[in-house]
């Protein structure tokens, strides 16, 4: 079963593509991750699924709705965490999730009762009368998720969830996260942590300049991408080292600064022979999704949108 299909997504701003013919099916059940490094065209795509801002030519469907034409109907079974919380700062917590509610037609009763398991869920309790001024940036990020349970929704669509946390305030939302998984919940966020995607998505999506240049899961992306070894070195004479050695022995290096990342299948060789140079350090570790991340869409910093 399909939570959602694009085919030939794109989206043009004047002269700029940013999203450049996405094609992408979401299974329903699983958890689906957008990685890409800003400006990459997640916020975007996540936009054009909940028909905030419409396609310049392609296809969506979310839920078997045609998005835009039938997005009123969509978004009544999805909720929506955004890329920046926009919860009322002159309400209390609950007041907050009572006056969403009431959007969704929840009312009396059943209301009350929703709004205590969602506080529950979001580990606010102990909260409830507060205004959102005085919570802590993780618990406001536990708001907006709760506020975006409240009509029981079948996909939940998260444009970077934890950015900014503290990793117990993290560990906290995955937690909720996973839960939702088990109750059979669609879920689609965007990240550029790679742990948050190695850890979360059945599979994923790595995006940049509005492309996607690979997608699977965690485990075939490091497969197909990857090699499977790698050993970072770093140290006085660590260039030199690469010249006469390090590119020999390994399958692939690279050079970040002061660290050389040698890629390989094999790294006993490259061991045997960093043992004999006191003066360089290194570590050895299998390879991650950071790799393959930093692989396909490069390692320099992507402060600025690229044109
Ligand atoms: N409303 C808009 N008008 C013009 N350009 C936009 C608009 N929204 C996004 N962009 C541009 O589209 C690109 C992708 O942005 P975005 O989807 O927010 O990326 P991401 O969420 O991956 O960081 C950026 O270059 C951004 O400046
Ligand atoms: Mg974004």
């Amino acid at each position: 079963m399909t939570a959602i299909r694009l085919r030939g997504l794109t989206k043009c701003y004047g002269t700029d593509t940013v999203v450049d013919g996405i094609d992408l099916d979401v299974r329903r059940g699983e958890c689906f991750g957008l990685l890409g490094p800003n400006g990459a065209g997640k916020t975007t795509t996540l936009r054009l699924l909940l028909g905030h801002t419409h396609p310049t030519s392609g296809n969506i469907e979310v839920l078997g709705y045609g998005i835009p034409q039938e997005a009123r109907a969509m978004r009544a079974r999805v909720g929506v965490v955004p890329q920046q919380d926009s919860l009322d700062p002159d309400f209390t917590v609950v007041e907050n999730l009572y006056t969403y509610a009431s959007y969704f037609g929840l009312r009396g009763a059943d209301l009350e009762a929703r709004v205590v398991e969602l506080l529950e869920l979001a580990s606010l309790t102990a909260k409830a009368n507060a205004g959102v001024l005085q919570l802590s940036g993780g618990m406001r990020r536990r708001l907006t998720l709760a506020r975006a349970l409240v009509n029981r929704p079948d996909l939940v669509i998260l444009d970077e969830p934890t950015t900014g946390l503290d990793p117990q305030a993290r560990q906290l939302i995955w937690q909720r996260l996973r839960s939702l998984l088990t109750t059979g919940t669609t879920l689609v966020l965007t990240t550029h942590y790679m742990e948050e995607a190695a850890r979360l998505c059945d599979r994923l999506a790595i995006l940049d300049r509005g492309r996607v240049l690979a997608l699977g899961s965690p485990r075939e992306l490091i497969a197909a991408h990857i090699e499977p070894r790698v050993v970072e070195v770093h140290g006085p004479g660590v260039e030199t080292w690469r010249l006469s050695h390090g590119q020999h022995l390994a399958s692939r290096t690279e050079q970040v600064g002061e660290t050389v990342f040698c890629y390989t299948t094999d790294d006993q060789a490259l061991l045997a022979d960093l043992t004999t140079r006191p003066d360089l350090w290194f570590i050895h570790r299998p390879a991650s999704l950071e790799d393959v991340f930093l692989k396909l869409t490069g390692r320099e910093l992507h402060e600025e949108p690229r044109k």
